[in-house]
């Protein structure tokens, strides 16, 4: 373990609340990672922004009659807001389309053309005649052409996790009408150079979680295709040289790990890039977004010849079901982490979703009857009455004021050794979650 360390977590898209899905497999175990470095000596600094840029973003924002400045800064503000509430500390929480961001991305993009890694090709793409709109990524639905799974967005599979070449059997998710295809110029990112070295860098490092590494290494296997890393709509960084375009939101907002470390560093006075190079680097994720962080980023900053380094874990978990159903927004289940802090204690739900969740892909799910009972039994009726009881005790018998201990006798002896070997036992655990991967 390194004696620096920065920690991040997928960052939020700036357009819908924080709900429990979301903190149980990201913000908070990346939570409690910093908190434990922290007491451990190291300094760490915990980062994450909003998400801001893309096309569904920008669709709504249109929708609710606002700018998307404005819609994305309404969201950055209630997330924040919402993840306070729930004592997550972040040291710093920042937005992917700080100018900062903005002039990193397109340094890094200009860095990749430099070292001929993008190339410019015609593309055909789905085009909506009724809504008169190119039809990027989510505004596709269709069928996976790998796993065949029917009701997939064009840009990731979430039944076998694959990002699609394209789509088939495709319906334009506003007005579900068939788009037809027109010609367009795209970017692309040349993945398929870094193949070897994707795989060779996943063989080597020991910190990645194994059967996570075993599928993508699978996907590399397979073959890689090149990346499309640009859009024909408004909201998003400018392409360098061809502004009417911009960056695709995943090419962008992994960036802002970086830039918005940096910035945060600098302010402080301290050199941020030196610092991001010699601490270990921590991206805390769900399993939807393996291949966006164990191909696209790694492979970008190969691509920039490692001017700011791989991460070094990438804890990847699964998802959290809720009584045992998966969580959908658009079929209203979901608890909205504001809402779930207006009838409990942040600590209510820190302590149950750290004690259902494990260092691994499985989904874990939150249950009523289960959450009820490991507060009443465990937070309240272990800790909480042990704690209470003591302080009672101390109050009734000593007037509130702990008395200087008489000498130690043997029970006092062998209490102390429990209480001191309990915290070094679970020091020795916390390390080991962290850097195993299981
Ligand atoms: O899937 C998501 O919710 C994305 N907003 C996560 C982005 S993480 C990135 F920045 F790497
Ligand atoms: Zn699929």
């Amino acid at each position: 373990m390194r004696k620096r360390a920065i920690i991040t977590s997928a960052l939020p898209y700036a357009n819908g609340e924080i709900h429990l899905g979301h903190v149980a497999s990201t913000y908070l175990p990346a939570d409690v990672t910093t908190r434990f470095l922290k007491m451990n000596d190291v300094e760490a600094y915990y980062i994450c922004a909003s998400d801001d840029f893309g096309t569904p973003i920008m669709i709504q924002s249109e929708k609710e009659k606002k700018t998307p400045q404005e819609y994305v800064a309404h969201w950055n503000k209630r997330d924040y807001d919402d993840f306070t509430a729930f004592d997550i500390g972040f040291d710093f929480f920042y937005r992917t389309s700080s100018q900062e961001n903005i002039e990193f991305v397109r340094y890094v993009f200009n860095n990749l053309v430099k070292n001929d890694h993008i190339y410019k090709s015609e593309i055909i793409q789905f085009y909506c005649k009724n809504d008169n709109k190119f039809l990027p990524d989510r505004y596709v639905t269709g069928t996976c052409p790998y796993c065949k799974a029917d009701d997939q967005y064009s840009d990731l599979c979430e039944k076998c996790g694959r990002v699609p070449e394209e789509i088939e059997n495709p319906k334009c998710a506003i007005c579900g009408a068939v788009p037809v295809k027109e010609k367009t110029i795209h970017y692309f990112f040349k993945l398929k150079n870094f193949g070897d070295a994707l795989y060779k860098w996943l063989d080597e490092n020991q910190n990645l979680q194994k059967d996570v590494k075993k599928y993508v290494q699978n996907w590399i296997t397979s073959g890689l295709v090149d990346w499309d890393i640009t859009r024909d709509i408004s909201w998003g960084v400018p392409v360098p040289g061809d502004e009417s375009k911009v960056f695709y939101g995943w090419f962008d907002n992994h960036l802002a790990y970086i830039s918005t470390a940096v910035k945060f560093l600098n302010d402080k006075g301290i050199d941020g890039k030196e610092f991001w190079n010699s601490a270990d680097i921590y991206h805390f994720i769900g399993k939807d977004i393996v291949y966006h962080h164990y191909l696209f980023l790694p492979a970008m900053r190969l691509g920039i010849d490692q001017e700011y380094k791989l991460p070094d874990f990438i804890p990847t978990r699964g998802h959290l079901t809720l009584q045992s159903k998966k969580i959908s927004k658009s079929r209203n289940w979901y608890i909205g982490l504001k809402e779930f802090l207006e009838f409990y204690p942040a600590d209510y739900l820190r302590f149950y979703l750290v004690s259902i969740n494990p260092y691994s892909q499985d989904d874990l799910n939150f249950d009523w009857d289960d959450f009820a009972v490991r507060i009443n039994s465990e937070l309240i009726g272990n800790l909480g009455n042990l704690v209470n009881r003591a302080l009672g005790f101390t109050k009734k018998t000593f007037d509130g004021i702990i008395p200087s201990p008489d000498d130690y006798d043997d029970k006092d002896r062998d209490a102390e050794a429990k209480i001191m070997s309990l915290a070094s036992e679970l020091s020795v655990l916390m390390s080991q979650t962290i850097l195993i991967a299981h």
